[in-house]
């Protein structure tokens, strides 16, 4: 396929998914070839190329405009026809299985009236006037096959093209929410095949993409690709860094063990689930809603959008199923999807847009950052316009040039990433994005370390690393001095008024109460708010300082192993080493920063200005918490969250950020979620309610 090929599918595309009704009953009726042509090229980029060029909204109203068609013409369906087969040939490199069942897709709907005319149909097909509905999430994560036989894990698969897909039973048994065993005898069944989806969770895509980025990598664009990439690396050991996790919520095949009875629990898709659940799986039992009718179905889904942003994981809708499994059958499958369910998208999260121009910020280290300027666009809710596109070899991964039709993603509180480029539509106007060789706020040649991807500017009295440290320092989850945000700081820091760290605690408010829109108030305000910020615990500090490779998890490691800040002047790299969590990459860092003499006046001074430099709870472990772990989970009615923290680590105990072996309690507030599911599993952890927790405190 060459670029003239893929710029005239691309410009068929627009011309489809731009026309208005009428012009496209005339398309329809003139031109049904060339939309089926149009579906087979974009699924040759989808599946075979992996190399998508329209957003998946985008490809399933094209899909949808030929489906409907056919629909009402059934005499122009041809069996070459999209709709008429499951999916296209797979390319890459695990050995290929056969599932027992194919792995249908679901029909989608974006609109209350979808679902209405789906209902008419269903109800027209089983002659009756109401369907009771099971409604659930709809995951956004990488679909997979499981075969358990006698009671066993037997294989687990990808999907593939629907009919063959890739073997990765290696890793499928590291992901620790799938069960190896599951009692399938006691249910009358010998063999089956179930599915589900395999997830990242929105905190462990975080943290996963938080060390990515400690490490100067790109993070990566969405969970979803996160899931999918892990669960085809040839590393299974990856998969247990990266904690995926897995919900099945579908049964295609039984075979049962003759002369006896299938449990009839698994006469309806809830009882399935529950099943399922019994079973030792992950289902959404929680999730999940029955409804007697469509119109409760649709309120159900309306208000659970809202909810979206507050689950554990990404789901990018929901999906409707007729309860009974006798319905379900009677039903059946067009090639494509089953009649008896239908997915309801949420709106979307990716876009495409343009790359028009590139600009370079200087960060608080010195990294040079190329931002990506962009074509304005919408995307869930928000107008994006900017994105960073982090160092040199990204751009090269990415193959992005000026003037590039890119493919964007924003997925829930995650920063807007690049998904792709699409070079294939590159008209020969695209230039190739230059990277600086000089700083561009001090002009000192950039230097980049052999083993790093970062460009950065190494002249210490750069202003921009200057300002930037200064933003850093007194931002919220450091010193959190409020009043002096980042246009604050920025303009302080153009007047003269200030010029490093120390500077903030040697402001002259004189002259600050005579700038433009500061009263009196607001520079008492600020004023107390420095003064409050000497007091601040010792990991604060150290966060605030902006040493790399130290986000606040390892500030908190640093500051519970000494007394006093100054202590690190003498530690060399062997002892830091000894500390959870620091590597030889972390305490050479650590150990510059603080052999640095410009660093050490600097620290002095701030301690002789009054900023608080001890640990007083160095010695915390003898507490009647002491070597206890605890967890947090759930909404909690009478402490903040932060506070419980803070007392459980004031009586010596220590909190954890995921459940796992090591934890000693999790503490449950209203509305937990998937922590409390995992934890049930694991017998060694204990499970207190708020009171329970408040008990254990001393009066
Ligand atoms: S049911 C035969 N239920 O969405 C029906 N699918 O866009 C099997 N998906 O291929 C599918 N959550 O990978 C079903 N609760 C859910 C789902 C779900 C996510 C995925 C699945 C499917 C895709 C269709």
């Amino acid at each position: 396929m060459n670029k003239k090929d893929t710029q005239y599918w691309q410009d068929i595309s627009q011309k489809w998914l731009q026309s208005k009704d009428a012009e496209r009953k005339e398309l329809l009726n003139n031109k049904l070839e060339e939309l089926k042509n149009l579906l087979r090229f974009h699924e040759n980029r989808y599946y075979v190329q992996n190399n998508p060029l329209l957003a998946d909204e985008e490809y399933d109203r094209l899909y949808g405009f030929l489906n409907k068609y056919e629909l009402a013409h059934p005499d122009k369906i041809t069996p070459d026809s999209p709709t008429q087969r499951v999916g296209v040939t797979v390319i890459k490199d695990f050995p290929k299985v056969l599932h027992l069942a194919p792995m249908l897709s679901l029909q989608n709907s974006y609109n209350s009236n979808d679902l209405i005319d789906w209902d008419r149909r269903v109800c027209e097909l089983l002659g009756t006037e109401a369907v009771e509905y099971c409604v659930e999430p709809k995951f956004d994560g990488a679909s997979i096959s499981l075969i358990y036989s006698h009671n066993q894990l037997e294989r687990g698969a990808t999907r593939g093209d629907g009919v063959t897909g890739d073997d990765i039973t290696v890793n499928i048994q590291r992901i620790k929410s799938l069960p190896l065993h599951i009692p399938l005898s006691s249910f009358g069944i010998d063999q089956v095949e179930i599915r589900g989806e395999v997830l990242m969770t929105k905190t462990a895509f975080y943290d996963y993409n938080q060390k990515l980025m400690e490490e100067g990598l790109p993070p990566l664009a969405n969970p979803r690709n996160a899931a999918a990439g892990t669960l085809r690396m040839k590393d299974p050991s990856e998969i247990t860094k990266r904690n995926l996790e897995a919900f099945v919520y579908h049964v295609s095949f039984i075979q049962q063990i003759p002369q006896q009875q299938v449990s009839n629990k698994l006469n309806t898709h809830a009882g399935v689930l529950e099943a399922l659940w019994d079973m030792g799986f992950r289902s959404p039992v929680k999730e999940m809603k029955l409804f007697k009718g469509i119109l409760e179905v649709v309120n159900y889904i309306q208000s659970f959008e809202k909810q979206r942003d507050n689950l554990p994981y990404e789901i990018d809708g929901m999906v409707i199923k007729v309860n009974s499994i006798a319905q379900q059958e009677h039903l059946g499958m067009t090639a494509h999807h089953p009649r008896w369910a239908i997915a309801y998208k949420f709106k979307a999260r990716q876009a495409t847009s343009k790359l028009l121009d590139v600009v370079y910020q200087v960060g608080r280290t010195g990294a040079v950052t190329p931002v990506a300027k962009i074509k304005p666009v919408q995307v869930g809710g928000v107008t994006i316009s900017s994105i960073s596109i982090h160092n040199a070899d990204y751009i090269q991964e990415k193959d992005l040039m000026l003037g590039d039709t890119i493919l964007i993603e924003r997925s829930g509180d995650v920063i807007p990433q690049i998904v792709k480029s699409m070079p294939d539509l590159r008209d020969g106007s695209q230039k190739p994005i230059v990277y600086p060789t000089k700083c561009p706020v001090c002009h000192t040649p950039l230097f980049k370390p052999e083993d790093e991807s970062v460009w950065r500017c190494i002249n210490k009295n750069c202003p921009a690393q200057a300002v930037e440290g200064i933003i850093h320092f007194v931002s919220k989850d450091a010193m959190d001095i409020r009043g002096l945000g980042e246009a604050n700081v920025r303009r302080l820091f153009d007047l003269n008024l200030l010029d490093d760290i120390p500077g903030i605690y040697q402001l002259n408010y004189k002259k600050i109460l005579h700038l433009d829109g500061m009263g009196e108030k607001s520079v008492a305000s600020l004023q107390d708010a420095v003064e409050e910020s000497k007091t601040r615990p010792l990991y604060r500090l150290i966060y605030a300082l902006g040493i790399r490779y130290v986000g606040e998890i390892t500030a908190k490691t640093l500051a519970n192993n000494v007394s006093h800040l100054m202590e690190f002047t003498s530690l060399d790299e062997a002892a830091l080493m000894q500390m959870e969590d620091v590597g030889e990459k972390v305490a050479a860092s650590i150990h510059s920063y603080f052999y640095n003499p410009n660093n050490r006046a600097m620290l002095n001074k701030l301690e002789t200005l009054g900023v608080n430099m001890k640990n007083d709870r160095k010695v915390a472990p003898t507490g009647s918490f002491a070597g206890q772990t605890f967890l947090f989970t759930g909404t909690l009615t009478q402490f903040k969250r932060s506070e419980a923290e803070l007392r459980v680590e004031s009586l010596g105990g220590k909190i954890l950020s995921g459940v796992s072996a090591k934890l000693n309690y999790l503490v449950v507030g209203e509305n937990a979620g998937s922590k409390l599911e995992k934890a049930k599993r694991l017998s060694s952890i204990k499970i207190l309610s708020e009171e329970d927790f408040l008990k254990l405190l001393p009066t």
